[in-house]
């Protein structure tokens, strides 16, 4: 590995860098497939570009955060190509990890460690967070990191549309919002998600809870899942939740529920979706925020 270095990551290096976390998520997934479970796919041509997106949105913000492993090509123009990368970000007094990988050709040997090292010596001794795989190298590499991870539930199928409650008191977000959905984030997870709300409105619906007093948002994608839900209390969790639920088409995916927030188990029961476990959020200086469902990139 000497020829490998690790070092800041740069605006050239995203499409090497999206390459690198294509093949090694693809691996991943095959790898550690449960037998019920669908098969892997490569990703395609639009998440790969979603990605190269958020990459140079999180290098545009806090590019300190953002680093890959790199080998010297040994065409002719000898450029870097990415084996590795660790991307991760500080907001306020909080740190998370987005995204971590190593091409299967270059793990086990000691690169994922300088990588994830790199990482947190940016987080200058911050609380930190992040939703962890299953994939064995991770987990050793997380714990002995320090971090505690909270294994973490999922709901899939189709939602039973005869069990949607009718649902009030909620309505579309905006960005003149942000400012108490800052608040709201710094008292579940002690940052807020400060430029992150402006590129999540920018690609998903937000819903709000109208009640001021009892605070709460919901991001949801284009096929109606819940991206990112925070509030105060369960109550309002769970009409947000049903909210993603009611525009969900087809199978849905109710994602990185910690056992502090069972409101979200209830509605999906209720919905009649099937529960399972999936990952970890792991968290270092801080307990698993509740009533809340991470995002998996932004957290
Ligand atoms: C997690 C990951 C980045 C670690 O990278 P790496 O270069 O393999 O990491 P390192 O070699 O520094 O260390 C991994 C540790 O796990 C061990 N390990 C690696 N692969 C393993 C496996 N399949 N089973 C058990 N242990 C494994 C290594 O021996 C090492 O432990 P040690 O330092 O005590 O010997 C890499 O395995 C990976 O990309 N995994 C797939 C993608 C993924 O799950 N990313 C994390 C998303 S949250």
């Amino acid at each position: 590995m000497d020829s490998v270095s690790v070092r800041l990551m740069q605006e050239a290096d995203l499409p090497s860098a999206e390459r690198a976390s294509a093949v090694t998520f693809f691996e991943a997934e095959r790898s550690t497939r449960r037998v019920s479970d669908p098969e892997a796919e490569p990703r395609s041509a639009v998440v790969s570009k979603q990605w190269i997106d958020r990459m140079r949105f999180f290098l545009s913000v806090d590019p300190g955060g953002c680093w890959v492993a790199v080998e010297k090509e040994t065409g002719s123009d000898r450029s870097d190509r990415t084996v590795g990368f660790a991307i991760s970000q500080n907001r306020d007094r909080l740190w998370f990890l987005a995204t971590y990988g190593v091409l299967p050709s270059h793990q086990g040997q000691g690169l994922g460690k300088r990588l994830i090292d790199a990482a947190l010596a940016h987080a200058s001794g911050r609380p930190g967070i992040f939703s962890s795989s299953v994939h064995p190298g991770a987990t050793r590499r997380y714990r002995l990191a320090g971090f505690s991870l909270h294994p973490q539930m999922r709901m899939t199928g189709t939602v039973d549309r005869s069990t949607l409650p009718a649902i009030g008191g909620l309505r579309e977000g905006l960005a003149d919002d942000f400012e108490w959905m800052d608040q709201l984030d710094r008292d579940l997870r002690g940052a807020g998600h400060g430029p992150d709300h402006v590129h999540m409105l920018a690609t998903l619906r937000l819903v709000v809870s109208e009640d001021r007093e009892k605070p709460g948002y919901v991001y949801i994608d284009d096929q109606g899942r819940a991206s990112l839900l925070a509030a105060a209390h369960p109550e309002t969790a769970q009409r947000l939740l049903w909210e993603a639920l009611a525009s969900s088409r087809g199978l849905t995916l109710v994602n990185c529920i910690t056992t502090p927030n069972h409101w979200a188990v209830d509605v999906g029961l209720t919905a009649r979706l099937d529960i399972g476990q999936e990952g970890y959020i792991a968290v270092q200086d801080m307990p698993a925020p509740a009533p809340y469902l991470a995002s998996g990139h932004f957290l």
